[in-house]
């Protein structure tokens, strides 16, 4: 039998534990992911034991917290904290979602546990390296196509702009994706449900002229196909957007253009 071990520096290891100040009334363990790329340190679960009454209610206020008061070194990406702008996308308690909306006593158990986004490389700490999600997103052209340029506005009917619901309110906060196991696997030639969300919505936009050449860059036996309907990114989008259904009028509309 094939005995499979995972490379020595892999390895999470049990990391620095800072203990709660004196007189802290109301204390959570939240562990968190370090990896320092610059080290050759394997990464390692830092224990924080933080005071809730010292700090915000949400996953976010906790992690600026650690950062302002305990470890400055900590890293993390976050910009409105309003849940719009997608940066603070992370694995909390298990599951993706944004620090910024998540509120810590949303989390059950002792323990508060914080790790990137899962099967991403790792640039620092909580931070993924999103270069390929952003290149595939790129690949299906998000922006509209068609000429002449207008003289005035584009008009569409509100039934047509109806169809967009459930698409622009995506925040490419890569939840999905990276929830996706179908991506953890093929991620370097399937597109993932966030691009492929995108995708149907140029899609099924009126106003833009190349649905057929979109539909046909998607025809690829990896790029869409290798969605199984695993539902796992309709379960996990903090926007509540569902790719799956997305994904599934796609291969809808490729089969019954051949009709
Ligand atoms: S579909 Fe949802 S989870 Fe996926 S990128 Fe968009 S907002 Fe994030
Ligand atoms: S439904 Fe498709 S895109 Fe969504 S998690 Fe499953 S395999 Fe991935
Ligand atoms: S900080 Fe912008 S979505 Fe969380």
């Amino acid at each position: 039998m094939v005995e499979l071990t995972l490379p020595k520096n892999s390895r999470v290891q049990k990391g620095e534990h800072h203990a709660a100040p004196q007189g802290a009334s109301r204390v959570r363990n939240v562990k968190v992911y370090r990896y320092d790329p610059d080290t050759e340190l394997n990464p390692r679960w830092d224990t924080y034991e933080v005071d809730l009454d010292a700090c915000g209610p949400m996953v976010l206020d906790v992690l600026i917290h650690i950062k302002n008061e305990i470890d400055p070194s900590l890293t993390f990406r976050r910009s409105c904290r309003e849940g719009v702008c997608g940066s603070c996308a992370m694995n909390i308690g298990g599951r993706n979602t944004l620090a910024c909306t998540k509120g810590v006593d949303e989390i059950p158990g002792k323990d508060l546990t914080i790790s990137p986004l899962p099967h991403m490389p790792v640039v620092k700490d909580l931070v993924p390296d999103l270069t390929n999600f952003y290149k595939q997103y790129a690949s299906i052209e998000p922006f509209m196509q068609a000429s002449p340029p207008p003289e005035k506005e584009r008009i569409q009917s509100e039934d047509d702009r109806r169809k967009l619901d459930g698409h622009y309110e995506c925040i490419l906060c890569a939840c999905c994706s990276t929830s996706c196991p179908s991506y953890w696997w093929n991620g370097d030639t399937y597109l993932g449900p966030a691009a492929l969300l995108q995708a149907h919505r140029w899609i099924e936009d009126s106003r833009d002229e190349e649905r057929e050449r979109r539909l046909d860059a998607l025809e690829d036996p990896f790029k869409l196909y290798r969605c199984h309907t695993i539902m796992n990114c309709a379960q996990v989008c903090p926007k509540g957007l569902n790719p799956a259904q997305a994904i599934a009028d796609i291969k809808r509309q490729l089969v019954e253009r051949k009709a």
